[in-house]
C-alpha cells in the first residue's frame, strides 16, 4: 500500500498543486482545507505523515501540530510557511515539527522532505530504528566546533552520558548521531523522542511502554522507547521540557539501568546510552525549581555545547558552498545552469545575518536562493533575509548582476511576503492588474515553483 499523507491548506489551488504533484510521487493524498478540518479527519483515520500550511483562518496549522502530536507523536508533520511567520516555524520545530518549507519552494524540495518524513514514519513502526543511515557531514572549521567533534570521537568509545545544549537548529541532533555512529553501538538502533512535542502522560508511556490492560485503551502491550534503543542510543530531546514526576522516573532509570514498564510486574533491564538535548539552560532551569538537580548531575555527566551560528560565522560561506551542492545534484535545476559562484555582497548579505534559527535557517535560505538564480552565481539580490536593524528584506539593495527576470520576480514574491500573501494588496502595491500578478505566479509555477 503507499504511504498515505493528508495535506492541509485552505488556498484550494496550492492543496491542488501538491496533491497532484504527491500523488504523481505514489502518495496516496488526502486533503483538509482547515486545521480543524485536519484535526478531526486524523481522529478518524491514520496517516502516515502530515502537510500542513502554517496560517490558516479555521485552527492554523499550530494548532494541527499540537493536536495531532497529542495523539500520535510518531506522525511527522512538516509546515508549510511563508518567510514572514518563520518565528512560527522554529516553534513548531520546538514542539517537534518534523521540519518546515518555506514558500516558494520546489517540487524537488518538497520531494525530499516528504521523502525523509515517510521513511521516518515507516521506520518509527519497526520494531527498533536502523543505527546504521549513513551520517550526514557535519560541516565546520571553527575551531570549538572541531575541538568538540574530536572530544565527541572520544567519548563515542564509553557509554557516558552526554547533554548536548545549543540553540534550535545548531545540529544537537546530528551531533548525538555522530556520536551514536562513532560508538560500538552503531549497528545498534538510534532511538529520538522529542519530550516537548509530547504531552506528559502520553510520554510516560512512550518511553516507558505499557502492558496490556494497563489502563484503558491499553489494548494491546507496546514496548516503551528505552526498550527499543537496547543495544543502540537513546536520544532525550528538549529533556528540559519533561515535568517533574516523569524526571524521577527518568532518573530511576539512570540509577539503576532498568524500566518499570506501566502495568508490567517485573522490571526490564535495558542497555542504552543516553543522551540528551536541551535548548535552554539546564543549570538555570534547575535554580528556578523546574528541573531535578540530582537528574541534572546524571545527566550532565559531559556537557557539550555547539555554540550558535552567530558567533562561528566563518563557518557560513563554507555551509553555503555545502547546501549549494546538496540542494542542486543532478537534474535538480531542471535545464538551468548549476550555482556555483557566491558574490561577494551575497556573502557580505549572509555573514551579516542574525541566524536566529541557526544552520537549519541557514540552509531553508540556500535552498530558496538557489530557485531565484537564472545564470551560475548567486547574488545578493536572490537571498531573502531581513538585514539586521534596517527592517528591509533583501533584495532592498540594488545590486547589477540581476537580469530584470529575476529582479521582477524577486520584487513579487518580497511584496506578497510582506502582505501575508494576499493577491489583492500585492497588486496594489505592486501597481499591476491582479490578472497580471496572477499569469506571474503561474508562470513562477510553470517553472517549479510552489507558490
Ligand atoms: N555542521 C553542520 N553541517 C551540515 N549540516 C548541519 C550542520 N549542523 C546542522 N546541520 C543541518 O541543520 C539542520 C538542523 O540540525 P539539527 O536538527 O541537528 O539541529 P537541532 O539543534 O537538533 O535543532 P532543534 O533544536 O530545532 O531540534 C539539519 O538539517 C542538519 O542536517
Ligand atoms: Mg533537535
Amino acid at each position: 500500500m503507499s504511504p498515505s499523507i493528508l495535506l492541509t491548506d485552505d488556498d484550494r489551488e496550492m492543496r491542488y498543486a501538491l496533491s497532484e504533484t504527491l500523488s504523481r510521487c505514489g502518495y496516496t493524498i488526502d486533503t483538509a482545507s482547515s486545521g480543524d478540518e485536519a484535526v478531526s479527519k486524523f481522529s478518524s483515520k491514520s496517516f502516515d505523515m502530515v502537510i500542513s500550511d502554517i496560517r490558516m483562518v479555521h485552527g492554523d496549522g499550530m494548532h494541527v501540530l499540537r493536536e495531532i502530536k497529542k495523539h500520535s507523536p510518531d506522525t511527522p508533520i512538516v509546515l508549510i510557511t511563508a518567510y514572514g511567520t518563520i518565528d512560527n516555524a522554529v516553534d513548531a520545530m520546538k514542539l517537534g515539527a518534523f521540519d518546515y518549507i518555506i514558500k516558494p519552494f520546489s517540487i524537488e524540495s518538497l520531494e525530499e522532505v516528504v521523502k525523509k518524513g515517510i521513511d521516518t514514519a515507516l521506520d518509527s513502526k519497526k520494531p527498533a530504528t536502523d543505527g546504521k543511515r549513513p551520517v550526514s557531514e557535519f560541516i565546520s572549521n571553527d575551531s570549538k566546533v572541531l575541538r568538540l567533534l574530536n572530544t565527541a570521537k572520544q567519548i563515542a568509545l564509553s557509554d557516558v552520558t552526554v547533554l548536548i545544549e545549543g540553540e534550535s537548529g545548531t545540529g544537537k541532533e546530528m551531533l548525538a548521531k555522530f556520536i551514536h555512529n562513532k560508538s560500538h553501538r552503531a549497528d545498534g538502533p538510534f532511538v529520538a523522542i522529542n519530550c516537548a512535542a509530547i504531552p506528559d502522560g502520553l510520554l510516560e508511556s512512550e518511553l516507558f511502554g505499557y502492558e496490556r490492560g494497563a489502563f484503558t485503551g491499553a489494548i494491546n502491550k507496546r514496548s516503551g522507547k528505552f526498550v527499543l534503543a537496547s543495544s543502540g542510543t537513546i536520544l532525550l530531546d528538549e529533556v528540559g521540557e519533561m515535568s517533574l514526576p516523569l524526571q524521577a522516573k527518568l532518573l530511576r532509570v539512570l540509577q539503576e539501568r532498568h524500566v518499570d514498564t506501566i502495568g508490567g510486574r517485573e522490571p526490564v533491564f535495558i542497555n542504552i546510552r543516553v543522551i540528551a538535548t536541551t535548548n535552554k539552560s539546564l543549570k538555570k532551569e534547575v535554580e528556578d525549581g523546574r528541573f531535578r538537580e540530582d537528574l541534572y548531575y546524571r545527566l550532565n555527566v559531559f556537557p557539550m555545547t555547539l555554540p550558535p551560528l552567530r558567533e562561528r560565522k566563518g563557518d557560513i560561506p563554507l555551509l553555503v558552498d555545502y547546501f549549494l551542492k546538496k540542494h542542486q545534484q543532478g537534474e535538480r535545476r531542471g535545464n538551468k545552469m548549476t550555482v556555483t559562484k557566491v558574490s561577494e555582497d551575497a556573502v557580505a548579505a549572509l555573514l551579516n545575518h542574525e541566524w536566529k534559527g541557526n544552520i537549519r535557517e541557514l540552509e531553508n535560505v540556500v535552498e530558496r536562493a538557489i530557485l531565484m538564480v537564472d545564470g551560475d552565481t548567486l547574488l545578493a539580490g536572490h537571498i531573502m533575509i531581513e538585514v539586521r536593524g534596517s527592517g528591509q528584506k533583501t533584495p532592498a539593495t540594488l545590486a547589477a548582476g540581476l537580469s530584470v527576470h529575476e529582479m521582477e520576480k524577486a520584487l513579487i514574491l518580497k511584496t506578497l511576503e510582506e502582505v501575508d500573501w494576499n493577491r489583492t494588496k500585492a497588486a496594489k502595491l505592486l501597481n499591476i492588474g491582479v490578472r497580471t500578478l496572477r499569469n506571474k505566479l503561474k508562470e513562477y509555477r510553470e517553472d517549479g515553483l510552489f507558490i
